[in-house]
């Protein structure tokens, strides 16, 4: 039986070439980075190596990388550490669509006396800038909006509303973790940025916080001393050598997005389909789309028995059943939000489209034929998206243009 892993958002396999680097210095640089002698200072060398190509690839000072465990932790540092350093500050600015990481860290502050205010989303899944500048306030910590939304990938203006924040004097944060090497994104109006190593071919438990020269912030995790004093811990070389090696890996972008428009346009050819999130403000591997009437979970299950995997809402969220909250601040139908997988594809997708648009069909098809309900499929139609035939063609003729 074919499979195909089509949950990249989750995690992603290690790329072969960044494996063998990783390899190389588990098994000849394994020196502790802090310690002195030449094997330490070997692994030094690899550390820091790692610390000027990430930079470069950004455009920042190596000194501004600060290597963490992942995307969890630096975006604990960046929200906890700019709390700590600048205690007078007690009001955050955040988005409903958040990683749990952000909003369960805001939650926690609140329950100690700072002031959040959520922004909403519109239909398509995006803040609006108006929303942004009537929430910053003379006493605001912190605007914390993600890049690319983990569950419905869609892109939010960061780099707009990183302007709107230093014209008010206030630092901006944004968790790059699902748009890194994936979409473009310039430091200029960014003051602090969570990147994670397992969602781009690097290894698990590896990833940075980058920190523009200036800001101020204070360690969560005290101790050795190590990353300039602001993480303490044994330096994870190996992973910030994987980081690195991954800025390397070919993601095969225009074709993946290729495939993925492709896919859509298969799919919307189901009754009683929706496809969440914006279609023209997406990142180019995320499909995340609801069939009325059906259980995502049990359609996920289906699709892996059928060597497909696929998750349901985010990975986080799925061990939780809960319903989705991301897809309820986009305002979808609760039938719509119960029957809803993200598709999160990499390069092994690329000539599979066919493939995967007749196993979801079929599995979809026998699931409604199971349901004890009757389904109002004709009334929905084809292409019963909110988002309107309109954009959904507007895909199909963009990919024939291609
Ligand atoms: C948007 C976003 N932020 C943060 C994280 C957490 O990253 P990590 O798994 O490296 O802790 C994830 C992972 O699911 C994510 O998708």
């Amino acid at each position: 039986m074919e499979m195909i892993y089509l949950d990249n958002a989750a995690t992603t396999r290690v790329d072969d070439a960044v494996a063998l680097a990783v390899n190389e210095v588990f098994l000849e640089s394994y020196g502790n980075a802090s310690s002195l002698h030449d094997v330490g200072q070997e692994a030094k060398r690899h550390l820091e190596g790692s610390r000027e190509k990430i930079a470069a690839y950004f455009g920042c000072e190596p000194k501004e990388i600060t290597f963490t465990s992942g995307g969890t932790e630096s975006n604990n540092l960046a929200i906890r550490g700019l709390a700590k350093a600048n205690p007078e500050k007690k009001h955050i600015v955040t988005s409903v669509i958040e990683h749990p990481c952000v909003l369960d860290t805001c939650k926690d502050l609140e329950s100690e006396g700072y002031e959040v205010d959520y922004l909403k989303v519109d239909e398509q899944g995006i803040v609006s800038l108006d929303e942004v500048r009537e929430k910053v306030r003379d006493d605001t910590l912190v605007v914390s909006v993600m890049h690319v939304n983990n569950e419905i990938g869609t892109l939010q203006p960061v780099e707009e509303i990183g302007i709107i924040c230093r014209k008010k004097g206030v630092y901006f944060h944004t968790d790059n973790v699902q748009g890194f090497l994936k979409e473009d994104l310039a430091l200029a109006s960014i003051d602090l940025m969570s990147i994670s190593g397992h969602k781009v071919q690097a290894p698990k438990g590896v990833g940075i916080l980058y920190i523009r020269n200036g800001v101020k912030i204070k360690p969560i995790l005290t101790g050795g001393g190590q990353e300039n004093n602001l993480r303490s811990g044994t330096e994870n070389v190996p992973g910030a050598v994987g980081l690195a090696a991954a800025i390397d890996v070919d993601f095969k972008i225009d074709e993946v997005r290729y495939s993925r428009d492709k896919i859509i346009e298969g799919l919307m050819k189901i009754s009683g389909t929706r496809i969440n999130g914006s279609l023209t403000h997406r990142v180019y591997n995320n499909i995340n789309v609801s069939f009325y009437g059906i259980e995502g979970e049990a359609l996920m299950l289906m699709l892996n028995e059928m060597g497909i995997f696929v998750s349901t809402g985010s990975a986080c969220a799925s061990t939780k059943l809960k319903e989705s909250y991301v897809l309820k601040a986009l305002d979808v139908d609760e039938m719509y939000i119960h029957g809803s997988i993200r598709l999160s594809l990499g390069v092994d997708v690329i000539g599979k489209e066919d493939y995967i648009v007749g196993k979801v069909s079929e599995a979809v098809e026998k699931l409604r034929e199971m349901s004890p309900f009757k389904l109002p499929l004709e009334e929905l139609g084809v292409g019963g998206s909110e988002l309107g035939e309109g954009k959904i063609k507007g895909v199909a003729r963009e990919v024939e243009d291609e």
